[in-house]
C-alpha cells in the first residue's frame, strides 16, 4: 500500500465528514448520509489510482453511487480494493450524537473479504489482548482470557455492545461474568477502534452488527495491532443466498482479522461528531477544523491530522 496515498485518502474523508456535519441534528439520516456519500464519491474522484468499491453503499441497483464494484479514482495505478463507509453513524448525526465518522480502508486487490450487506457477529479487541480472544468460546470465557491478557480483573473491563434487543442474553451473561458495560446506540467501528486506545476506558467489543463495518474494524484494528473475529448472521434465506453469490462458501465461518483484511491496508477515518478518539467537524466563520486519522498496517504508523479548511480557497471537486 503506498504511503504516498496517505494524505490523499484523509482528504476524502475529510471532504464526507464536512459535508455529513452540515446536517448534524437535522433528524434527517438519509439525507446526511447522501451528502456525505456525493462528497465522498467527487473527492475519490481526484485520487491517484483505480480504486473499486469493494465494501460500499449497497449493490449496483439500489446505490446509485459508491456501489459494490463501482470504479474510481483519477489515474489507472495503483489498483486497489476500497472499503467505504461515507457515513458511519447516519442516526448519530441525525441526533447530534457521538462517534459518527466518515471511514475509508484501502487494500491490494483482493485484500478484503466481499461481505455481503448483511451482520456480523463481533469480537474486537487492542493490541494487549491480541490472541486471547475465540468468537467460538462463550463471553464469559473471553472476558477471563482478555482480563488475564490486560493483567485486570474481570470486574475492570469495560465492554461495549450496541444496544439492541437482541444483546439481551450477552448483556445478561457479561453482567453476571462481573464485567463493566457501556451500551451503545450506534457507532461499532469507532467501538472496535477504541479497544486499542487505553485512554477510551474501552476494552472490548462485543455483538452482532452490520458486516461491512466489521470489515472496516478489522482493517482498522490491523493498523492498530489489535484483534477482530467476525461470524456472518444472516436474517433471512436471502441475504445467505446473496452471500453465496459473492463467495461466501462456509456461512458459520469464523473469519479472522487476517482473512477480512487479508493485504497491507490503510485506514482513515474523520470525526464528523466529537467521539472517543477524534473530534468532530468544527465550524467558523468561513472554515472549519476536522481531526482524522491514516493509518497502515504495514508501519504501523498512525497519524492524527488536525486540519483547518478555508472554504473561499478550497478546490470544489466538480
Ligand atoms: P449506519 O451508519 O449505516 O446507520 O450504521 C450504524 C450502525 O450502528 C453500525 O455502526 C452498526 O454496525 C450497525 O449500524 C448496526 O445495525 P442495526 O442498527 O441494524 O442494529
Amino acid at each position: 500500500m503506498e504511503r504516498n496515498l496517505a494524505l490523499e485518502v484523509v482528504r476524502v474523508t475529510e471532504a464526507a465528514a464536512l459535508a455529513a456535519a452540515r446536517l448534524m441534528g437535522r433528524g434527517d439520516n438519509v439525507a446526511a448520509d447522501q451528502a456525505a456519500v456525493t462528497a465522498m464519491r467527487k473527492a475519490l474522484n481526484y485520487v491517484q489510482f483505480k480504486g473499486r468499491v469493494v465494501i460500499g453503499e449497497g449493490e449496483r441497483d439500489e446505490a446509485p453511487m459508491l456501489f459494490i464494484g463501482e470504479e474510481v479514482g483519477a489515474s489507472e495505478t495503483p489498483r486497489v480494493d476500497i472499503a467505504v463507509d461515507p457515513l458511519e453513524g447516519t442516526s448519530i448525526v441525525a441526533t447530534g450524537g457521538n462517534n459518527a465518522l466518515a471511514v475509508i480502508a484501502i487494500a491490494e486487490e483482493g485484500g478484503f473479504l466481499h461481505a455481503p450487506d448483511t451482520y456480523m457477529q463481533k469480537l474486537a479487541v487492542g493490541p494487549k489482548a491480541r490472541g486471547a480472544i475465540d468468537i467460538t468460546a462463550s463471553p464469559t470465557e473471553n472476558l477471563r482470557s482478555i482480563a488475564k491478557a490486560l493483567r485486570k480483573y474481570v470486574e475492570d473491563l469495560c465492554v461495549v455492545i450496541l444496544d439492541r434487543p437482541r444483546h439481551q442474553d450477552l448483556i445478561r451473561e457479561c453482567r453476571e461474568a462481573g464485567a463493566r458495560i457501556k451500551l451503545i446506540g450506534d457507532g461499532d467501528v469507532a467501538a472496535a477502534i477504541a479497544t486499542a486506545k487505553e485512554e477510551s476506558g474501552v476494552d472490548v467489543l462485543m455483538g452482532t452488527g452490520g458486516a461491512p463495518e466489521g470489515v472496516l474494524a478489522a482493517a482498522a484494528l490491523k493498523c492498530l495491532g489489535g484483534d477482530f473475529h467476525g461470524i456472518l448472521k444472516f436474517r433471512n434465506k436471502e441475504e445467505s443466498e446473496r452471500a453465496k453469490a459473492m463467495g461466501v462458501d462456509d456461512l458459520n465461518k469464523v473469519y479472522t482479522m487476517e482473512d477480512l483484511a487479508r493485504s497491507d491496508v490503510m485506514f482513515a477515518a474523520t470525526g464528523v461528531t466529537f467521539g472517543d478518539f477524534l473530534k468532530g467537524v468544527r465550524f467558523f466563520s468561513g472554515g472549519a477544523h476536522t481531526q482524522s486519522i491514516v493509518m497502515r498496517s504495514k508501519s504501523r504508523t498512525i497519524r492524527t491530522i488536525d486540519t483547518t479548511h478555508y472554504f473561499e480557497f478550497k478546490p470544489k471537486y466538480d
